[in-house]
């Protein structure tokens, strides 16, 4: 899986981004350790706080079907505009991907950072 097809899979997923009140329609795509994807999108909700982004729906789908161990994860939005990661995702991401990669397209370029790069200093117990 290289990391133009997920960013391509994170496309399509993005097409079901659920986000009627920001507009802003997010796709992820999630590649577990393994070699599968698991994909997801933005659901947003009226109460705002409610809303659950893109990455953490892929991630949440992964986890909730067997698989903790992630490899890469790639971001994209339908309007082409990069988005890199929250904050809350970072941490969700050094839970079960502490060494892995995101990837994003910005100006038709494919960046990679890893995990530890966005989120140095994440919390642990
Ligand atoms: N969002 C994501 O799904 N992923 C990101 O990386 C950034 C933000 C969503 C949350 C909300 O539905 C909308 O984008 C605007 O913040």
């Amino acid at each position: 899986m290289t990391d133009l097809e997920l960013i391509q899979m994170a496309k399509n997923a993005a097409e079901y981004a659920y986000a009627p009140y920001s507009d802003f329609y997010v796709g992820a795509a999630l590649l577990t350790e393994d070699g599968k994807v698991f994909t997801g999108c933005n659901v947003e909700n009226a109460s705002f706080g409610a809303t659950n982004c893109a990455e953490r729906t892929a991630i949440f789908k992964a986890v909730s079907e067997g698989y903790r161990s992630f490899t890469k994860i790639a971001i994209a939005t339908r309007n082409g505009s990069v988005a890199y990661p929250c904050g809350v995702c970072l941490q969700v991401m050094q839970e079960f991907m502490p060494n892995g990669n995101v990837i994003v397209e910005k100006d038709d370029l494919i960046e990679t950072y890893t995990v530890k790069e966005l989120f140095p200093k994440g919390f642990v117990l």
